[in-house]
């Protein structure tokens, strides 16, 4: 598969997500849309803020971990940091949470609204480094693009 084309996957975003009101509808579709763009990935999904945790939202993948706490893992310091997280190697990211003991690399990317954190999109990879920076620009540009939308309904998920 070619590398994705962002600019118009976020063209592709802003089509799916037009029209559609219910918020759990267009980020599973988002979702999904990511998931079928990117080689390579055997995991994306969102993680919900819900309380002091990070609560598992629509993702494509195996089963995963349901509830992270805050500043604990990948995600977790995504949320507390508000920081893009790309780890190329996870096994040496300390605190990093094996919801599939075959991930080598993650991005996780902090959702928010207006500055305030609403949850996590996260990607991981069985092939180490697969995130590159042009990656990261890219899927920070479609989360700013969904988020945006979803800000417009006044709900997230
Ligand atoms: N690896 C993540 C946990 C979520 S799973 O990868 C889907 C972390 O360290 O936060």
């Amino acid at each position: 598969m070619d590398k994705p084309d962002y600019r118009l996957l976020d063209s592709q975003v802003r089509a799916l997500l037009a029209d559609e009101t219910d918020a759990l509808a267009s980020a599973s579709n988002f979702v999904a849309l990511l998931y079928n763009a990117m080689d390579d990935v055997n995991w994306l999904g969102i993680y919900v803020l819900r309380g002091d945790e990070l609560v598992l939202g629509p993702f494509q993948g195996k089963p995963a971990c349901v509830r992270l706490k805050i500043g604990m893992g990948v995600c977790g310091t995504a949320a507390t940091t508000l920081q893009t997280q790309r780890v190329a190697d996870v096994h040496q990211f300390e605190g990093h949470i094996a919801c599939d003991a075959d991930s080598r690399s993650e991005i996780v990317v902090p959702l928010t609204s207006n500055g305030t954190l609403i949850g996590v999109l996260d990607i991981d990879s069985l092939t180490p480094d697969r995130f590159s920076e042009i990656d990261q620009q890219g899927v920070e540009m479609l989360c700013d693009c969904f988020c945006e939308l979803q800000s417009e309904r006044r709900q997230f998920i």
